[in-house]
């Protein structure tokens, strides 16, 4: 495991969904204030991107079918998913976030 860096903190605003590429998978940045969200940008209903969808209060919504994810913790609050999606820790290390991933 490791942080990667993904952006300097001040071009990443609230009520936004942005996306990142890594090696390996796309994720998805939600900010709150100054917490930072974190999750796979593939919907688990059938793989819609999650950061062209929409924000609402704690959840973002899915723009293909309107599945609902909570999301800090990734999980489904409305169908047609019935799978989470997967979260990662987010940490602000010299004014940049950084995500933990796995390593390849
Ligand atoms: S692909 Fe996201 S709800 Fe269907």
């Amino acid at each position: 495991m490791a942080y990667q860096k993904l952006s300097p903190i001040d071009q990443i605003s609230e009520g936004k969904i942005y996306s990142f590429s890594t090696r390996y998978l796309e994720i998805a940045i939600v900010r709150k204030s100054d917490e930072f969200f974190a999750f796979e940008d593939v919907c688990s209903h059938d793989g819609g991107s999650i950061s062209d969808g929409e924000i609402e209060e704690n959840r973002v919504i899915c723009p293909r079918h309107f599945a609902a994810f909570d999301m800090k913790t990734g999980e489904v609050l409305c169908m047609p998913a019935t799978e989470g999606l997967k979260i990662f820790p987010t940490r602000v290390h010299e004014g940049f976030l950084e995500v933990l991933l796995e390593d390849e």
